[in-house]
């Protein structure tokens, strides 16, 4: 696997803050990567460092093999969104990109632009003062410009917050078809489902470090609370049966509840899921049918100290 992303001991202050206090991490070419943490954990501190709009104090990074001391040349290969407050008010639109284009050396037609600018739903929009958007239009157009020029790797910092929930789904939609050509993204989100539906892999970001990583599968399984399932039998499967069963398989079946004619379970792996079906079957048990309900990420998120 090719690495985009290098991080190794990476530390930045503010003041007498430690914000980042020693990040280790890879980002590997071609990854959804999400990125979490509470507000002030240091999301966009980091984003800041690895893009160069702020001076790390130590540590070191490469992106794309060229070293953080180096960061004017990465900086042609990444696509960062800038923050709304720093969008040219007076400018319309369709010019702002234009213009933030020719910067970054992009060499779309006028037409482009345009198609650009519906990609990210600002369709109509083009000829519009940026003074004039709305706070979800201007989000748009900085996700727009953190697409010019091409760039191998597109961070977005928030690209969803403020948006409806249309427009955040064309975001999310945008992130994948990013991906398909190729591009390797990093994003954050207080959005955890929609991290969960993007993301190839998650960190969550705590008191400086990252304190956890992994696929959202992984994080799910890692966190202990189990896999909740609900299976419809007949007979319909009461507490007694599932002590004995989980005797029997020699693994910890825990029975929560019966709702209806379901009977709510909780196992320890995807693995105890087969198990526990099968044996189900062969025991002569009719079941109609077996839903798993894993933890979500916002319990692995309310998990993480
Ligand atoms: N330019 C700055 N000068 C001084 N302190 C800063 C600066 N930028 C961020 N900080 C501090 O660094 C810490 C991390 O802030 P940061 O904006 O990186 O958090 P975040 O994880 O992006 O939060 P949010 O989810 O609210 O966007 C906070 O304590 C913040 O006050
Ligand atoms: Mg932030």
């Amino acid at each position: 696997m090719t690495e985009i992303i290098e991080i190794s001991q990476l530390t930045k202050k503010y003041g007498t803050t430690d914000v980042l206090k020693g990040i280790d991490l890879t980002i590997h070419q071609g990854e959804v990567f999400g990125f979490v943490g509470h507000n002030g954990s240091g999301k966009s501190t980091f984003i800041h460092t690895i893009t160069g709009i702020t001076n790390k104090n130590s540590g070191f990074f490469k992106i794309k093999d060229i070293p953080d001391a180096q960061i004017d040349k990465s900086k042609k290969i990444i696509g960062v969104m800038p923050d709304v407050s720093n969008l040219y008010e007076h400018m319309r639109g369709v010019h702002f990109l234009q213009y933030m284009g020719k910067l970054s050396g992009d060499r779309r037609s006028k037409r482009d632009y345009i198609t650009l600018m519906k990609e990210v739903g600002l369709e109509g929009d083009e000829k519009k003062r940026i003074k004039s958007y709305s706070f979800g239009m201007k989000k748009k157009i900085c996700i727009a410009q953190a697409l010019l020029g091409n760039p191998d790797l597109i961070i977005l910092d928030e690209p969803t917050s403020g948006l409806d929930p249309e427009s955040a789904i064309k975001i999310r939609n945008i992130v994948k078809k990013y991906q398909k050509l190729g591009k390797t993204i990093l994003l954050t989100s207080h959005n955890l489902d929609e991290i969960d539906k993007v993301s190839d892999r998650v960190g969550i970001l705590s008191n400086g470090v990252i304190k956890k990583l992994g696929t959202p599968r992984q994080l799910k399984e890692e966190t202990g609370v189990g896999i909740n399932i609900s299976v419809r039998t007949k007979p319909i499967l009461q507490r007694n049966d599932i002590q004995m069963l989980s005797k029997k398989l020699e693994m910890v079946v825990n029975f929560v509840e019966n709702k209806k004619e379901y009977t709510l379970l909780q196992v320890a792996s995807e693995e105890e899921i087969l198990t526990l079906s099968r044996e189900l079957i062969e025991s002569g048990v009719q079941l109609y049918e077996l839903k798993v309900e894993q933890c979500s990420l916002e319990e692995v998120f309310m998990n993480t100290k």
